[in-house]
């Protein structure tokens, strides 16, 4: 593995704000190799976002260093132990690239969603407004590429991952538009919300988890299968980041709850909900405009949890977790293949 001057020293994040506390990677040395993996990249992130000028760096480290599961550099690195070089300098940088990448996003989608609360703490949008957050996720966005660009590696394996981080980026924000000038009524189908989420979310974690391992040396079809892996694991993990919204406090989640709801964005338990009989004219009723009175934001809280529509989330959810099983059974055994069936695993249980 090889180790840059500047990614010595402590992680600027500590290891509990991560999600590694948390998982069970089945394999301690594979627990300790991908922990300090993750320092380096800390750093590389911090590298990129750090520009000389204290105030317009104090909005891009404010949620850098405020926590974040760190859940798409874990996938990169997981996946590049299916390649010769696991955590080698490229990869630190593919991990790094993804997460801004990923940072970028949450930065512009609180100013969509009007959030005001992220990784526990205000959002950038509140805290300073919405023109610094758009501009400190277009800085970030910028830099993921940059890091990619400076990376030791084959020009040819260079080009083609730029070239397709282009398009998981196009993807993303594809979704968010998606989602963005679909109207309420014109997308209650759940086959519409699948496309948007592979787009906005599910996009990102399989070339995290391509990158990875094409970094790592891996041959070309193991990197495919890690990304379809990433594409079903990102779809259980939105739908598991739309029942939260719903059904869990901001203490647990680190964002305010119900943002989407109040927003009238699309959710799947809100889809199924308003598939599900009795209640359905009333919801549809509140939803069909941004709520902003508490009372109502609980009625429909209510008239969800009533409904089928978490227990059918969930069995959507199940369905991906079973496909991303599928073509986990298909690489190598060992403890990094055990690792991403207990990440598949972590992602399913996350909303229970
Ligand atoms: C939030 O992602 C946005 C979604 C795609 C659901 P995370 O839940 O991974 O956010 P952080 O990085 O841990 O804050
Ligand atoms: C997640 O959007 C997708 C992106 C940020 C690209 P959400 O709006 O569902 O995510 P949260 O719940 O705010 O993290
Ligand atoms: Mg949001
Ligand atoms: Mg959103």
């Amino acid at each position: 593995m090889s180790v840059r001057t500047f990614e010595s020293g402590p992680s600027p994040i500590s290891p509990n704000q991560s999600m590694i506390s948390d998982f069970d990677f089945g394999d301690t040395a594979l627990a300790d190799d991908i922990q300090q993996q993750l320092g380096q990249t800390e750093h590389a992130i911090v590298r990129e976002l750090s520009c000389g000028e204290p105030a317009l760096e104090e909005p891009m480290m404010h949620l850098t260093t405020s926590g974040g599961k760190r859940f798409r550099p874990l996938l990169a690195l997981l996946s590049s132990q299916f390649g010769p070089r696991p955590g080698c300098s490229a990869v630190i940088d593919a991990a790094a690239a993804v997460e801004l990448v990923h940072m970028a996003s949450l930065y512009h989608d609180d100013v969509m969603d009007e959030a005001t609360m992220r990784r526990g703490v205000e959002s950038v949008n509140l805290r300073w407004n919405n023109s610094v957050a758009i501009l400190a996720g277009d800085y970030m966005l910028v830099r993921a590429w940059s890091v990619l660009t400076r990376s030791q590696l084959d020009p040819v394996l260079k080009v083609s991952a730029l070239t397709t981080l282009s398009e998981s980026a196009t993807a993303l924000v594809t979704g968010q538009l998606r989602e963005t000038v679909q109207s309420r009524e014109g997308i209650i189908e759940p086959e519409q919300y699948l496309q948007t989420v592979t787009e906005k979310t599910a996009s990102l974690l399989s070339i995290a988890a391509w990158l990875g391992a094409a970094y790592s040396g891996a041959d070309e079809t193991v990197a495919k299968t890690l990304s379809a892996i990433g594409e079903a694991i990102g779809i259980v993990f939105q739908i598991s980041d739309d029942i939260i919204d719903v059904a869990a406090p901001s203490d647990r989640s680190g964002k305010s709850r119900c943002t989407d709801l109040r927003e009238g964005v699309a959710t799947l338990p809100v889809i199924y909900a308003l598939r599900d009989g009795a209640a359905t004219t009333r919801l549809r009723e509140l939803v069909s405009r941004p709520i902003t009175d508490d009372n109502e934001v609980e009625e429909a809280v209510q008239l969800i949890q009533s409904s089928s529509a978490f227990a059918e989330s969930r069995a959507m959810m199940e369905r991906y977790a079973a496909l991303a099983h599928s073509h986990l059974a298909t690489l190598q055994p060992g403890v990094a293949r055990q690792a991403i069936g207990n990440l598949i695993d972590f992602t399913l249980a996350r909303s229970n």
